[in-house]
């Protein structure tokens, strides 16, 4: 993770990193530093904590340099202090990096050796001093080059020199990088969104790639020190705001904005009055599909886990659902008939980037679902399906698992539709109740607002809560106990519900809250059945299902019902109260909400 931000410029450049800095706070917030050259020297300042707190250490010593780097943190080798904060600074040279270097302990021997003293225990601070040792006998792009030669692992790099005081350089290998052209000034930035209200032109850095910013030029240089040309690409205006308004964090604003989510996502992609699907230019025949291979990430992979249900409810193909951060090591065999379909919010995804890699070095066709179009992942896969959800700044993802979970399904239905595994009645009465999707959710949402605050207090003294669903509500109940894990620290488990009787059920106990996902569909008595075994156990009972479900148990805590709707959607519906219930947890307890402790927003390390 960390965010790195680089301007050579004109003028001061200290305002734009520390905006640009805290639009990039959702990629790292335990530390935040900054580098310029004052007067010729490499001057750092940096601290633990938030860029807020960077920015009162700058008021009181402020930094005037015309060229600079920033950074904020996400540890990965050392605790979050103000030693192991980036910048990382010899006095020839200062670096902010995002990654991780997997040889750093033997490199830091071979630097002792040679006399240099570390100060962190970081593995960045291997790279400072070896560009310091390079630049002794070496010109700049050759001492660059050989540096990161001597790198194992996943860089990408902010440098500026002393010795070479008007230029920023920027380089990468495994983690994203861009560069932007302003007027007078250029940026470099871990992603456009931090360059955005800045420039809306950049280029995007490849693995090997070495650029070389001054105020009214970039240069770029591959791995042999060759000058190289590079694509320069104009951003779209973007018409979401990442914005909080009156809100008093984004993830209320993102689970709010669910209903419009939707009605973009349908809007897109679903053509009401010729009752059809939009989908051009897909990169395989449906027809031909032996196997689809669903791949993501904590709440990316709960869509693929969902979306495994409605493909192979509606169509024939063989469905696999894969964790990125396995599938990469595991040893695969590669079908040129199969779709691997990669979902990811950021796009940056370390884990599942590199899952996509290894698809696209054996030759297969690649398909990603991402939020952010002008991503690694988006620009490296075959075929793209964004899913329209605009900027998601909260570090828990609401509105874009409701993303993910509609183009998934969309792209079932489709399928289905091409490979004529459903009836075309029945395709266009799924399509009639996709329109119908986004009010039901805002149905949803409205009455979920006042009964959620009521429910979590019963949260407040247990010692862990449990969540269970059979069928495709036991993805959505992994999804509502990792949300309550990471927002509120409160330990959750999700399991399907007709696994409590093979060992989970030794959990429960006297005031357990438990959340029973009971839908009206095929499961819905079985569950019911189960939910009757927790009650008996003692267990507290929140019971999430349809209206008029008429279920009555004075045993049951609480009963939240949600509109009816076709089976295929019910999950989406389902996902709401479980947002809310952990986003309320979490407030109670005062945590911090868009930014839960030990974790980041785009997990760019393995
Ligand atoms: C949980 C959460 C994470 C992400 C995961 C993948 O709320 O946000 O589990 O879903 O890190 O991230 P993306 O979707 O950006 O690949």
């Amino acid at each position: 993770m960390c965010g790195i931000i680089g301007i050579a410029s004109n003028k001061s450049v200290t305002p734009n990193i520390i905006q640009s800095l805290k639009k990039l706070e959702y990629r790292g917030y335990d530390s935040a530093g900054i580098a310029t050259i004052e007067s010729g020297n490499l001057d750092e300042k940096k601290c633990p904590g938030r860029v807020e707190d960077l920015e009162k250490i700058l008021l009181k010593r402020p930094s005037q340099g015309f060229i600079g780097i920033g950074h904020v943190r996400w540890a990965t080798h050392g605790i979050p202090n103000q030693v192991n904060a980036h910048p990382h600074s010899s006095d020839e040279v200062s670096v902010v990096h995002n990654g991780i270097i997997e040889n750093s302990n033997e490199l830091k021997k071979d630097l002792e050796k040679k006399g240099y003293k570390f100060k962190s225990q970081t593995d960045t601070e291997v790279i400072t001093f070896l560009l310091t040792d390079f630049l002794k006998d070496f010109d700049l792009v050759i001492a660059i080059n050989k540096t990161l030669k001597a790198l194992n692992g996943s860089f990408a790099l902010g440098i500026l020199f002393k010795k070479y005081n008007d230029i920023v350089v920027g380089a990468r290998r495994g983690s994203p990088l861009a560069v932007g052209y302003g007027p007078n000034e250029n940026y470099l930035g871990s992603d456009s969104y931090a360059l955005k209200s800045m420039t809306k032109k950049i280029t995007y850095l490849d693995d090997g790639d070495v650029c070389v910013l001054t105020n009214n030029k970039i240069d770029f240089y591959n791995s042999k020190n060759k000058k190289i040309n590079k694509e320069v690409l104009i951003l779209s205006d973007d018409k979401h705001t990442a914005e909080k308004g009156d809100y008093k964090d984004f993830m209320s604003k993102e689970i709010s904005e669910q209903n419009i989510t939707s009605k973009n996502c349908v809007k897109e992609y679903v053509d009401h009055l010729r009752k059809d699907i939009n989908l051009y230019n897909f990169p395989i025949k449906p027809k031909d599909i032996q196997k689809i291979i669903l791949i993501g990430c904590g709440t990316a992979y709960h869509s693929c886990i969902t979306a495994k249900y409605w493909f192979e409810e509606l169509t024939n193909i063989q469905i696999d659902i894969d964790v990125a951060s396995e599938f990469r090591y595991r040893k695969i065999k590669f079908n040129k008939k199969n779709l691997y379909v990669f979902v990811s919010q950021s796009g940056e995804t370390a884990d599942t980037f590199a899952a996509l890699d290894i698809c696209k070095k054996n030759k297969v066709k690649t398909c990603s679902i991402v939020n952010v179009v002008e991503s690694s992942i988006a620009r490296s896969s075959d075929f793209v399906l964004p899913i329209h959800a605009g900027p998601e700044i909260g570090v828990a993802s609401t509105k874009a698992f409701i993303g993910q979970l509609l183009v998934l399904y969309i792209l079932a239905l489709k399928i289905s539709d091409i490979r004529k595994e459903i009836l075309k009645p029945d395709y266009e009465k799924k399509i009639n109740d996709l329109k119908k999707l986004p009010d039901l959710i805002k149905k949803t949402l409205n009455y979920c607002h006042n009964n959620t605050p009521i429910i979590a207090k019963d949260f407040l003294k247990a010692k862990g809560a449990m969540f269970i669903g059979r069928g495709i509500s036991f993805p959505i109940a992994l999804e509502g106990a990792l949300k309550l894990k990471e927002l509120s620290y409160l330990h959750a488990e999700g399991y399907p519900a007709g696994e409590m009787k093979h060992g989970p059920l030794a959990l429960i106990e006297e005031g357990l809250p438990v959340v029973i996902l009971a839908p009206r569909d095929r499961y819905f008595e079985k569950t019911i059945s189960n939910m009757q075994e927790v009650i008996a156990r003692g267990g507290k009972v929140i019971l999430i299902t349809n209206e008029n479900s008429k279920i009555i148990s004075e045993n049951v805590r609480f009963t939240l019902e949600i509109p009816i709707t076709n089976e295929n959607l019910t999950p989406l519906l389902m996902t709401v109260p479980l947002q809310l219930l952990a986003y309320h947890v979490a407030a109670l307890k005062n945590c911090d909400i868009d930014k839960p402790r030990n974790l980041a927003k785009s997990v760019t390390v393995e």
